[in-house]
């Protein structure tokens, strides 16, 4: 990889795992890179729950059985963070409702993207959860009312090809927008 645009282009989601576990070292690598994400006003109201072993397994059985089905695969991932974000901030709460926007929403999803690309250049696989019973999640971890559970993150070492997925042209995804 010789430059940040090769990074971004080896990153897909992995959906097929190796038993083998993530070492510490690189966890807290991918959370070091979460941790430099901006957020709205400095507030960095995310926790990075990891959760392997047994428990792991307990939350792929509660969280994603059901019309959550088809998120099965991630039974065969080591690792998964889950994403949980503070709500009860002024800036989430009043500045959310003045401004229609979900600042924390946006929080965990630059920082979650961050931890996905520092595991990418580790080597590793990993694929965003989206779909999943959050209020099974929320009572498995012991997550507190007032925080939410936006995504959560499969990461381990993969142990399938990646699909290159097609991606719209620039022309269609962006617009260039002038006075003059
Ligand atoms: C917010 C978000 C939620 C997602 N949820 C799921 C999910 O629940 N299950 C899944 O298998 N993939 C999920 N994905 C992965 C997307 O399907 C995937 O990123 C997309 O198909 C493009 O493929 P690529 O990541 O390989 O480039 C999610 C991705 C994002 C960004």
């Amino acid at each position: 990889m010789k430059n940040f645009l090769d990074l971004v282009k080896k990153r897909h989601s992995i959906r097929k795992y190796k038993p083998d576990p993530v070492p510490r070292e690189m966890i807290e690598k991918c959370l070091e890179a979460a941790r430099h994400a901006p957020t709205a006003c400095n507030k960095q109201s995310w926790k990075f729950h990891i959760v392997e072993g047994e428990l792991k397994n307990r939350l792929v059985e509660v969280s994603l059985g059901g019309v959550f089905v088809p998120n099965k695969w991630a039974s065969t991932v080591p690792v998964i963070a889950v994403i949980a974000m503070n709500l009860d901030l002024i800036i989430h709460r009043v500045g959310g409702k003045v401004s229609g926007v979900d600042y924390h929403m946006v929080d965990a999803g630059i920082a979650g993207e961050h931890f996905v690309l520092q595991a990418t250049e580790l080597g590793l696989g990993t694929c965003w959860i989206g779909w999943f019973n959050k209020k099974a999640v929320k009572k498995l971890l012991d997550i507190p009312a007032g925080w939410d559970v936006p995504a959560m993150i499969g990461l381990g070492f993969p142990d399938e090809e990646p699909i290159d997925k097609n991606r719209r042209h620039i022309s269609e995804i962006s617009d260039f927008k002038a006075d003059d």
